[in-house]
C-alpha cells in the first residue's frame, strides 16, 4: 500500500537519525584492526605520523607507510617498532601515478592485500589564484586529489573481492568553505570531497559491499604545515592539536563513521555556513580575521612548504 510505504520509510529515516545522534551519547563498540594491513600516504610527519602511532596502539598486522622524505618515514618506523608492531616504510611521491602503481604492486607481494587506506598525503602553497605558479596548482591537484584516484583504483579492487576495506580521506574544513589565499588548497579539498561522497555512494548503491568510507574535515590544526596561521580570537576558535585529530580520526575508522568534523563547533559553523547569506558569512570572517590568515601564513613562511 502507497501511504504505508511512505510511513515506513519516514520511520526508516527516523531511526538513522536517532541512531546517529544516540551514537554521540553512546559511543559505538569499536572493530578490531588485528588483521588489517593499513596504508597511509605522508606518514613521515604530522598528522599522518601522529596517525601512524595511534593506530599502532590498536596494534594491527601490518603499517606501511609512504612518503618523500627518508628520515622522517625510518623515524616513525623504529617509533612504531618499539611497540612491536610490524611497520614498514616506502619512498613513493603520490604526486606520481606510475609511482602509485608500481609501489602498490611491491607493497601486495610484500605485505598482501591493503585493508586499510589512509590519503593523508597533502600540500599547501598560500598563494591568490593569480599569484599561483602552474607548477604549484599542478601539484596541489596532483598530490591531493588525483593522488586519491590512483590510490583507490589500487587498492580498492583487492576490498571489494573479499567484502572488507576502509578507505579514510583527509579532507579539511577549507574542502567546505573558501579562503582567500588557498585557492589551489581549497579547489583540491573540495575536489577530494567530492570524490569521497561519490564513492561512498558507488559502494553503497548496492548495498553493503564491506567497504566503508569517512572523511575528516579538520578546522585548522596547529602544526608546521599551517604555522603562522592565525585568526584574531583564537580563545573562541582555537587550532586543534594534531593529537586530538589523531585519536578522533582512529575513533571514526574503529566505529565505521562516514564523515567528522573536528572540532565539533564545526558542525554549527557548517549549519549556519549552509543556510547564511554569503554576505553575511563573509562579514564574521573578516570580524574573525579568517580573510587575513592565509596572508599571514604567507609572511611566515616565504619559502615553499609543504608535507608529505
Ligand atoms: C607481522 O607480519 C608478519 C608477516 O606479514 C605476520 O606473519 C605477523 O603475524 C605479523 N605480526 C603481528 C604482531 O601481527
Ligand atoms: C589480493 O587480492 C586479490 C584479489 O582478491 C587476490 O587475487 C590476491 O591473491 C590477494 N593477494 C594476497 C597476497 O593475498
Ligand atoms: C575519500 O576517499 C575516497 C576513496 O579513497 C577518495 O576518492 C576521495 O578523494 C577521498 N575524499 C576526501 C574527502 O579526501
Amino acid at each position: 500500500m502507497f501511504g504505508l510505504k511512505r510511513v515506513c520509510f519516514l520511520c526508516h529515516l527516523f531511526v538513522l537519525i536517532v541512531k546517529d545522534v544516540m551514537s554521540w551519547v553512546v559511543p559505538p563498540k569499536k572493530k578490531s584492526i588485528g588483521d588489517d594491513v593499513i596504508l597511509i600516504t605522508g606518514g613521515g610527519r604530522g598528522i599522518g605520523k601522529k596517525l601512524v602511532l595511534e593506530f599502532a596502539t590498536h596494534q594491527p598486522k601490518h603499517i606501511i607507510i609512504w612518503g618523500r622524505t627518508e628520515e622522517c618515514l625510518a623515524a616513525t618506523v623504529s617509533e612504531v617498532r618499539k611497540m612491536n608492531i610490524n611497520c614498514s616504510y616506502m619512498i613513493c611521491d603520490v604526486s606520481s601515478r606510475e609511482e602509485i602503481y608500481s609501489m602498490a604492486k611491491e607493497v601486495e607481494a610484500k605485505f598482501g592485500n591493503v585493508t586499510l587506506l589512509v590519503n593523508n598525503a597533502g600540500v599547501v602553497f598560500p598563494n591568490s589564484v593569480l599569484e599561483s605558479s602552474p607548477q604549484q596548482t599542478e601539484q596541489t591537484i596532483r598530490t591531493n586529489v588525483l593522488a586519491h584516484f590512483w590510490t583507490i583504483r589500487a587498492f580498492l579492487p583487492p576490498m571489494l573481492e573479499q567484502k572488507r576495506g576502509h578507505i579514510v580521506n583527509m579532507s579539511s574544513m577549507l574542502g567546505w568553505a573558501g579562503l582567500n589565499g588557498a585557492s589551489d588548497y581549497c579547489s583540491s579539498k573540495f575536489a577530494a570531497c567530492g570524490l569521497s561522497e561519490a564513492l561512498y555512494d558507488e559502494l553503497t548503491r548496492d548495498g553493503d559491499s564491506g567497504v566503508t568510507v569517512t572523511a575528516v574535515y579538520p578546522y585548522h590544526v596547529d602544526n608546521s604545515m599551517f604555522a603562522g596561521v592565525a585568526t584574531r580570537f583564537p580563545s573562541l576558535f582555537p587550532s586543534i592539536k594534531e593529537d586530538y585529530v589523531a585519536l578522533k580520526i582512529v575513533e571514526a575508522v574503529l566505529t565505521n563513521r562516514n564523515k567528522v568534523l573536528l572540532p565539533k563547533l564545526m558542525y554549527a559553523v557548517a549549519f549556519f555556513y549552509s543556510i547564511a547569506p554569503v554576505a553575511a558569512v563573509t562579514s564574521i570572517m573578516k570580524l574573525l580575521g579568517v580573510n587575513k590568515a592565509m596572508e599571514q601564513y604567507h609572511d611566515h613562511h616565504r619559502k615553499l612548504h609543504g608535507h608529505s
